[in-house]
């Protein structure tokens, strides 16, 4: 199977290398000495699995784990996180090799936006910038005049005139809170993320009459109704910070669960209540997100794919807009 030709069949039939790992080899150990061997960094999400988490050499949000892609020393990358995340590593940091555990890690909202599509809103609206969160393909990217994050989304619209026609896209409730928090009327694509926007107001509301002290803590990419209710609104990395300063001693999170890991960890005393989805799935886990496993990185690092190939000029043309974003974080210090 290590065979190259069939390695490459099984990852374009599944996306992923499907190798027969021995089971009683410890993953942790050679996931380790695989890193030091190769000279490679793995880059999570705060929406991978604990086990992921904990193997990871920096864990962070869309922002943090940009600006730590294009600044890293090491040779390979090995992106846990979803394909739009590791190819805007590789966007950033062309030289290295970029590997993604699964290559099928999508993301609803980058497929709610295709650029030919796009292309056309775009034209419909002559004079709007387009600001585009970094949750989207590198064709809707090279589309954009800026990206943004959730963590920066707000300081990167104000950094425009306030007469300035925007164009907002994909996300359409980030969108809204955004133009609700500037006092802005962007145009907004009407994008959503699956999880962030199955999370039930009537199952938070319950949550909280038996949790009354309770602080309900949302993602901006949630509906306009759970915002309402959160007593904090920030990206992931904005609601751990929040969690390790705050007082309260227990917590409804309307985001996905596996910032949860990290929460517990930084916060042992505390309590962490993921908010519910409006039906009985776990739909609250992403399940692009969760398709990486410890399994699937140990082979990636090991056989160093799949890795994220990208065409040069598309690369170029992707990357303007996330120097604008990056140049605009560090005016802010973000
Ligand atoms: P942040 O990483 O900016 O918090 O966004 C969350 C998300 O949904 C990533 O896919
Ligand atoms: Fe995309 Fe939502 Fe999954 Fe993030 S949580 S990768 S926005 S589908």
């Amino acid at each position: 199977m290590t065979d190259i030709n069939s390695a490459k069949k099984s990852i374009e039939e599944n996306g992923f290398l499907n190798i027969e790992i021995d089971p009683t080899i410890d993953l942790f150990a050679e996931i380790e000495k695989l890193k030091k061997e190769k000279n490679a960094i793995i880059l999570a999400h705060y929406y991978q699995e604990p086990d992921i988490q904990d193997v990871a050499d920096y864990i962070g949000d869309s922002l943090g784990l940009a600006q730590q892609a294009e600044k890293t020393k090491a040779d390979i990358i090995v992106f846990a996180g979803v394909h739009f995340m590791a190819e805007t590593a590789k966007i950033l940091n062309p030289s290295k090799k970029v590997l993604l555990p699964d290559l099928k890690a999508g993301c609803s909202l980058s497929d709610s936006a295709p650029p030919a599509l796009f292309k056309l809103f775009k034209d419909k609206h002559p004079g709007h910038k387009v600001i585009t969160y970094i949750n989207c393909s590198a064709g809707i990217k090279a589309l954009s005049d800026i990206i943004c994050t959730s963590s920066n989304a707000q300081k990167i619209v104000e950094s425009l005139p306030a007469d300035q026609p925007i164009i907002f896209a994909p996300d359409k409730n980030l969108g809204a809170y955004i133009n609700k928090q500037t006092g802005r009327n962007m145009v907004l694509w009407n994008g959503a993320c699956m999880v962030h926007e199955i999370f039930s107001l009537e199952k938070i509301t319950k949550l909280k009459i038996r949790h009354p002290h309770a602080k309900v803590i949302a993602h901006p990419e949630c509906e306009e109704a759970v915002l309402n209710v959160a007593d904090f609104i920030g990206s992931t990395t904005g609601l751990l910070n929040f969690t390790k300063k705050d007082t309260a001693t227990a917590y409804i999170v309307a985001t996905e669960t596996g910032i949860l890991h990290q929460m517990q960890k930084a916060n042992p005393g505390k309590t962490f209540i993921p908010a519910p989805p409006n039906n009985s799935c776990a739909c609250n886990d992403c399940p692009h997100m969760k398709l990486n496993t410890l399994e699937k990185l140990y082979l990636c690092l090991k056989y160093e794919m799949p890795e994220i190939i990208m065409d040069e000029d598309l690369r170029l043309a992707a990357k303007k807009p996330i120097d604008e974003m990056l140049k605009i974080s560090a005016q802010y210090g973000l």
